[in-house]
């Protein structure tokens, strides 16, 4: 959560470029924002809202100064408000902060530096860092200096950039168990949460370890080891173009990702050798595999559940990261750990992922190259969405799909399925083509205030991560259920009027998923439902369809049938008045546990 970008800049001002690197990151936080640039002294402009609804009120054009610091929030620590915004500083205005993590001993710091006459004028955890930082530089220290006594106190997740009125155009950043990248541009030098930050200025990347020290400067960067000493460091070029991160004429970043799906599963088909290789080295030496995930990224482990077991005969569990501690004394060096993250940066995975390395072979299915989790597990599959902005997981998830089909396909060396697969894109393009359908039933749906989603087998992942996407985005309560599941509960608040979403492709489960429909209809529901052109019966039950390619049988529906729900959640969003990008409460990168 959070996003921070600070930069030093040989021939510009910093304030606009960190305007332009920090609207990248709203995905990350849309609380507040905040810039703080140094000229010989601190400047600080920051707000509470959206960059939309206060980047007239910053009003930028007076703040001087050639590198600073800038901060998307969100509000871990106190409310969103303008004095929590960051960046934050110490009363005296010596050095300026910004933070993405969670400072977990930060009350009893905090208690220590009132005691010796700091005042503190944030409800911020973040706070503290700026006040220590100012102490140590009292005491003698040098802002690199300061920053390493700091990070010797500190306990928590951070990625904190810093800058001092005493030492001129330097950029001090560090991180630990927050994400942070290390921009090399021509005369300009940067640090972000996230490439597409800085895709505009800087393709060269770096991606510092958990208590190194970043210094940016007009000459360059350097990379220090905790002891002071210098660490080479290995330079990656990445492909990413800027207008990835643009929306090229779509009114929102989720519409733009949803109609890009056909291309991310095209790109992640190119895993296919790397994946071979995963399997040809383990593939002999595991009786049993664990996904380990959250949210969508869940969603789609338990399609590689289902895959795998009828497939290739091996037991495979999923389990949600944050419960995974229960399950964590189960692993020997038999079982596969497959961690799925699109961002690859989920605090409660890499928790996971830490432990599961002690006893495991780990497996990362990530789409951020460089991101920790592509560090820190012994093999990694990218997927090749590209970036994806939307907060709500769309391409991401297909792609993701797309590679456990392909493991899955590979392990059990069902050609059946892989000739599927690669018909997968197309069959995705046609679906995209007409969404009038669509943008009917989220007309006549909108006021609608609960949602029920069934579907059984391998449709019973499409349910969930349909519900998922219509409460995230829309804020319209909606459920997934094991179509079986409802009569042993959920049933009882079917009543006249209720929408159930009825995922029914074609294949072994069709009749009864139908005898399940008719549960729900006899009780007054509307039923939606998603399934095949030629489903003569299922169209005839259904007070509103989506008719989808009757080649696409209930293997492959998860990758497929799942597109038409994302663009019901998507126009009723819009419907609703709410903005799918950004809904509330929630960032796209969840770096706390
Ligand atoms: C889904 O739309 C959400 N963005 C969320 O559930 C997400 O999938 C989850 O937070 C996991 O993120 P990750 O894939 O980056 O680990």
């Amino acid at each position: 959560m959070c996003g921070i970008v600070g930069c030093v800049l040989k021939h510009k001002k910093a304030a606009p470029i960190l305007l332009d690197c920090i609207s990248k990151l709203e995905y990350r936080g849309y609380d507040s924002i905040g810039i703080a640039t140094e000229d010989s002294k601190i400047n600080i402009k920051k707000d509470k809202g959206k960059i939309i609804e206060v980047n007239t009120s910053l009003d930028l054009a007076d703040m001087e100064g050639q590198s600073g610091i800038a901060h998307v929030r969100w509000a871990t620590h106190g409310d969103p408000n303008k004095i929590n915004s960051h960046p934050h500083t110490d009363e005296n205005k010596t050095v300026a902060v910004v933070h993405n993590g969670i400072i977990e001993n930060y009350l009893e710091i905090k208690e220590q530096l009132i005691s010796e006459g700091h005042n503190f004028k944030s409800d911020t955890d973040t706070e503290v860092i700026p006040h220590l930082l100012e102490k140590f530089i009292k005491e003698g220290l040098d802002l690199e200096g300061a920053m390493k006594k700091t990070i010797s106190i500190i306990q928590g997740a951070y990625a904190i950039a810093a800058i001092c009125k005493n030492e001129p155009n330097k950029v001090i950043a560090t991180r630990k168990d927050s994400p942070l990248i290390v921009g090399v541009g021509k005369d300009e030098y940067f640090v972000a949460s996230d490439s597409p930050a800085i895709l505009k200025y800087a393709k060269d990347i770096i991606y510092p370890e958990r208590g190194e020290i970043v210094i940016l400067e007009m000459n360059g960067v350097t990379i220090k080891d905790i002891n002071g000493n210098i660490i080479e460091k290995e330079i990656e070029t990445i492909d990413w173009t800027p207008e990835m991160a643009e929306k090229e004429g779509y009114d929102y970043f989720m519409l733009k990702e949803i109609n890009e799906q056909d291309i991310a599963i095209r790109n992640t088909l190119t895993e296919k050798n790397n994946i071979k290789k995963i399997i040809d080295e383990v593939k002999c030496a595991i009786n049993r595999i664990m996904f380990v995930a959250c949210g969508t990224s869940y969603h789609a482990s338990l399609t590689g559940k289902y895959l795998i077991e009828s497939l290739a005969g091996i037991p495979t569990d999923v389990v949600l990261a944050s419960e995974f501690k229960y399950s964590a004394n189960t692993l020997n060096d038999k079982t596969l750990v497959i961690f799925i993250s699109q961002s690859g940066e989920t605090a409660d995975t890499l928790k996971a992922l830490d432990i599961a390395n002690k006893t495991s072979k780990t497996l990362a299915i990530v789409n951020v190259a460089g991101s920790s989790a592509t560090r820190r597990a012994d093999y990694v599959i990218h997927t090749q969405a590209g970036p994806e902005i939307g907060v709500a997981a769309t391409k991401t998830y297909v792609s993701q799909l797309t590679a456990i089909y392909l493991f899955a396909g590979l392990l059990s060396e069902n050609d059946d399925l892989l000739t599927k697969l690669k018909k997968v894109p197309d069959y995705i393009k046609e679906m995209i083509k007409d969404p009038s359908n669509i943008i009917t039933m989220s007309k006549k749906y909108k006021y609608a205030d609960d949602f029920f989603y069934i579907g059984r087998g391998f449709s019973y992942p499409i349910a969930l991560e349909g519900a998922l996407k219509l409460k995230e985005i829309t804020y319209v309560h909606g459920e997934g259920y094991a179509a079986g599941e409802l009569k042993h509960g959920p049933l009882a608040l079917i009543d006249e009027g209720i929408p159930v979403v009825v995922v029914l492709p074609p294949g072994e489960n069709h009749k009864k998923t139908m005898s399940n429909l008719e549960e729900v209809k006899s009780r007054g529901a509307d039923v939606i439902s998603i399934g095949s052109m030629d489903d003569k019966p299922l169209i005839d039950k259904s007070d509103d369809i989506f008719l989808i390619n009757s080649e696409i049988d209930d293997i492959i529906a998860p990758i497929t049938y799942i597109v038409p729900l994302q663009l019901l959640s998507y126009y009723m969003a819009i419907e609703r008045g709410c903005d799918p990008d950004k809904p509330k409460n929630l960032a796209k990168c969840v770096t706390v546990e």
